[in-house]
């Protein structure tokens, strides 16, 4: 069974992008409003071990119409950038966004009565 751990309260993250980083069992974890959803993921990147929800939330640049080299961000603000070396993982899945053998843990989410908890 899965251990629930208070986390956060939901006014602590009133807005998109907001984010707390605690430790629970050992391991530091990462909760984001994207959205109005809450999304956990380890504070741990896979490539050295930065400390990766330090980084920005971004997107995913594509071109729209590669004639005229119209940028665009995709998933914009769903994304964390590492501040290390700026490899970018997916908040709600944790994959790589360039290579999906690389992948950092996300954890299940509960909210109840205003409190955020963690299932680990
Ligand atoms: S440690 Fe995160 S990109 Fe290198």
């Amino acid at each position: 069974m899965a251990n629930r751990t208070l986390i956060a309260t939901v006014a602590d993250l009133p807005d998109h992008g907001d984010r707390i980083i605690q430790e629970v069992g050992g391991v530091e974890i990462c909760v984001f409003n994207i959205d109005g959803e809450y999304r956990a993921i380890a504070n741990y990147c896979v490539h050295e071990a930065g400390p990766l929800c330090e980084g920005s939330l971004t997107g995913q640049m594509c071109t729209s119409d590669e004639d005229e080299w119209h940028w665009e961000y995709e998933r914009d603000g769903e994304l964390i950038e590492c501040p290390w070396h700026s490899w970018t993982f997916d908040v709600k899945t944790g994959d790589n966004v360039k290579d999906d053998r690389y992948s950092v843990p996300t954890y299940d989410v509960d909210v109840e009565d205003g409190e955020i908890f963690v299932l680990l």
